[in-house]
């Protein structure tokens, strides 16, 4: 990826997230910032700014590390409009996924779909969420449940990546549901997941996730399927306790998952277990909202020691939400973090959901990726939940949006 340099100045108040200054996110006032070559080289007062780059005037504004959405779907065709709406007349997700709604009909229509239109569809996502700020996104395979159709859209991820300046980091969940030529067939489903499909998709992808809940796949399939993952190469994490209080969390645990990802049912053991595993715990408040659901936790899991991520997961069905400033508003208002909670949870909580340790801070040789805000402080972002917020947007040094 090409890369910039690019002095920010009179940043009103610059998020870095640096855990040797002053509170949560280390703020610091009336700022600049030198990125060179892409990597962060100086941080210091605007006044103090040397000239070595092109300037950019940030206008009191304020500035925060890039966002980093480590959870998402974003390859897939077709839309559910329909189903949201029999949601909301009544029928719960359970029951339109046993009648072979949810995800089997995204499953249709993406093998349905031409590469092409499957890279424009998810081209256009990105690119949304770019404009929002992020600068790193997951992307999960998980609507093709053959070995074809999955590579393929872990080609489509990674080809969504090279075209938009923003880096996708793939995960293969091949696990999302059984495939319709294995229904009713779990376990030949997973048979074919770990000899077949596995193997030829690791290749293609960093992590290794499975859908692990009630009436999709057992604590079992699952531990089998992330350990053949492990043998391929590929780092587990997992949807766990989604639905029910159905083990995944404990299973993250117990594999040293980097991130157990929704946790919706979740008792206090299981928070000290992740607590103990290290393992990060991913909040997605777009998915409570979308499903009219109580939300997770958060605030127990942070005041535990977990650390906590917060993703969109856009999908079709359960959180059809691109944009991070939106969820962090929803992890204020709706789930209880505070705006300094909700702000790090979006930047360095899922940069380390993604085992990414250059990246969500503001910090000497961290990478060069910012949002800038239209607004002079973080808070907005609790405060206006429908404003657009971001302004500008720059990924290793380069201005990318604004
Ligand atoms: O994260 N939980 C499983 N997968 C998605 C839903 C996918 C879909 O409904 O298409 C989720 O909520
Ligand atoms: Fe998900």
């Amino acid at each position: 990826m090409k890369t910039g340099s690019i002095v920010l100045t009179n940043i009103g108040q610059l998020v870095t997230n640096d855990p040797e200054r002053d509170g949560l996110l280390g703020i610091i006032e009336n700022a600049a910032v030198v990125i060179d070559a892409g990597v962060i080289a100086w941080i210091g007062a605007a006044e103090d700014a040397p000239d070595v780059a092109p300037p950019f005037d940030c206008r009191g504004n304020a500035v925060l590390p890039g966002f980093v959405d480590p959870h998402t779907h974003l390859v897939f065709a077709g839309d559910r409009a329909d189903e949201f709406g029999r949601r909301l007349r009544g029928e719960s997700y359970e029951q339109i996924m046993a009648a072979g709604g949810g995800i089997q009909a995204t499953v249709a229509a993406t093998r349905a779909a031409t590469s092409d239109q499957l890279t424009d569809a998810t081209l256009r996502r990105v690119r949304r969420m770019q404009a929002s700020g992020t600068t790193t996104v997951e992307i999960k395979s998980g609507y093709g449940l053959d070995l074809e159709q999955e590579k393929r859209l872990l080609a489509v991820a990674a080809a969504a990546g090279s075209a938009v300046a923003l880096d996708v980091v793939p995960t293969f969940l091949g696990a999302h549901t059984v495939s319709p030529e294995f229904a009713g067939d779990a376990e030949g489903y997973v048979e074919y997941l770990t000899t077949t499909v596995l193997p030829g998709c690791a290749p293609l992808a960093r992590f290794c996730d499975v859908f692990c809940d009630e009436g999709v796949f057992t604590v079992d399939q699952a531990r089998r399927v992330l350990e053949a993952g492990r043998e391929h190469g590929l780092v587990p994490r997992l949807h766990a306790n989604q639905l029910a209080h159905s083990g995944g969390a404990q299973l993250a645990a117990e594999l040293g998952a980097i991130s157990a990802d929704h946790l919706d049912h979740i008792d206090d053991d299981d928070i000290t277990a992740l607590r103990a595993a290290g393992t990060v715990a991913v909040l997605l408040p777009g998915v409570s909202l979308s499903l009219r659901l109580p939300q997770p936790r958060g605030q127990d899991l942070w005041d535990a020691g977990v650390t906590v991520a917060l993703g969109t997961d856009c999908n079709p069905g359960t959180s059809y939400i691109e944009t991070m400033p939106f969820v962090i508003a929803l992890a204020c208002l709706e789930m209880g973090l505070t705006p300094e909670q909700a702000v790090w949870s979006a930047t360095r909580g899922g940069a380390l959901a993604l085992g990414l340790e250059d990246r969500g801070q503001v910090v000497i040789g961290a990478q060069g990726d910012l949002a800038i805000l239209r607004y002079p402080s973080y808070q907005h972002l609790a405060y206006r939940p429908d404003a657009p917020m971001v302004t500008g947007v720059v990924k290793r040094g380069l201005l990318v949006s604004g």
